[in-house]
């Protein structure tokens, strides 16, 4: 199978994070700040030295603030359940996940907080910085208290300037919330100089580790409610969870293994070099969008955003329906609404949804040319397969 799926996870992992997975829970998988002992201080300080790595790549000077959670989704909702009060309203732009719009609009059906939705999209042309400040402008009001946006879309390569609008969030007094599913690994993130006062993190996406991982970076102060309380390995007596950060988020035993797993991961990001994995994909991308836009009959969306992720449909095809005929020649698509009911909203995908291809570093020219080969094929049999 030849794999084009990065967006839903990475495929193939590296060696070196299979292999210290392995390596982990045949020598040091003791429980980690669950006991004085040499294998749990070992599994300890290794998922310390996650964090510590996690920061430093993410811009952090506090890796005590790395919080690690199963995936992107649970670092969204302790973000958004944990900072959010009665009264509150918040902006979230129209390129949104469902794991940001299902729990706003949770809590908003609830009574508890309003939100609005501000524009980023124009199906022309790239707004500009200034632009996409201007339509968050419009939408603030005096009990403004969240923003939250996705770096990168999970259905196209519409990325927002996350430096202008922390900048803006900062001197209105808004806290700032960063989906970065899709971005983390494939485009520059710095938590600090970007004014982000919550970056959500997957480790199974772009940061090449295992699934069952994901981060939550908190800027330095900031206390969240806690989303689940239980043991925390210290301060037994107290019926409270503690105060202190990572802890007081991190009821139960930590995934040692997966942790040790994604430390590889982010060490393999940083040896490949952001910069050139972007390039690749973007390159692969560009490739086959020239290539699909030169048949008849296909629709590519926001063909103007050039980067890891391509939308595309067959006129007169179900999009679920190419992606059988493309899992049937060998390639891994996803297809459908990729869990973004407001991306494919302001994109205006069709009641049948569209075709996504994410590559990745481990993708070749000669991917992409076969895979527009298979598209021009289904295309010829016109959905009577
Ligand atoms: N959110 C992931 C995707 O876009 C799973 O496919």
């Amino acid at each position: 199978m030849i794999y084009l799926d990065n967006a839903a996870t990475s495929f193939p992992k590296p060696r070196r994070v299979c292999e210290e997975q392995m390596r982990c829970m045949q020598y040091y998988c003791g429980n980690p700040g669950r006991g004085s002992h040499a294998l749990s201080m070992a599994a300890a300080e290794k998922i310390y030295e996650c964090r510590e790595e996690a920061a430093s790549f993410f811009g952090s000077s506090h890796p005590e603030n790395v919080i690690f959670t199963l995936n992107t989704t649970m670092s969204l909702n302790l973000a958004i359940k944990g900072l959010l009060h009665h009264g509150d309203h918040v902006l979230i732009s129209d390129m949104e996940h469902n794991a940001v719009w299902r729990p706003i609009e949770l809590l908003s059906q609830r009574g508890i907080i309003t939100y609005d939705v501000f524009s980023t999209y124009d199906p022309t042309r790239q707004r500009s910085a200034a632009e996409i400040c201007g339509s968050i402008l419009e939408k603030v009001r005096a009990n403004t208290r969240m923003l939250i946006c996705a770096h990168a879309s999970n259905i196209c390569s519409a990325a927002l300037p996350l430096a202008e609008i922390g900048a803006l969030c900062r001197k209105k007094g808004i806290l700032f919330v960063v989906d970065a599913a899709q971005s983390a690994g494939h485009l520059p993130i710095d938590v600090e100089g970007m004014q982000i006062d919550a970056l959500c993190v997957p480790g199974h996406k772009g940061l090449l580790g295992p699934q069952g991982t994901g981060m939550l970076l908190l800027a330095d102060g900031l206390r969240a409610q806690t989303l689940i309380e239980g043991g925390s390995g210290y301060h037994s007596l107290d019926a409270a969870m503690p105060q202190d950060s990572p802890e007081r988020y991190e009821a139960g035993t930590l995934p040692t293994p997966a942790i040790a797993g994604l430390l590889e991961g982010i060490r393999e990001v940083r040896r490949r070099s952001i910069g050139a994995i972007f390039k690749h994909e973007q390159a692969l991308n560009s490739r086959l969008t020239s290539r699909l836009a030169a048949m008849d009959g296909i629709t590519i969306y926001a063909p103007h955003h050039v980067g890891s992720v391509l939308l595309f449909n067959l006129e007169g095809i179900p999009s679920e329906r190419v992606a059988e005929e493309l899992n049937a020649r060998g390639f891994c698509v996803r297809a459908g609404f990729h869990c973004a009911a407001l991306a494919h909203k302001t994109l205006g995908t069709p009641p049948t949804g569209a075709i996504r291809l994410s590559p990745s570093l481990s993708n070749t020219v000669e991917h992409v040319d076969a895979f527009a080969e298979a598209v021009a094929q289904i295309q010829i049999c016109g959905g009577t397969f």
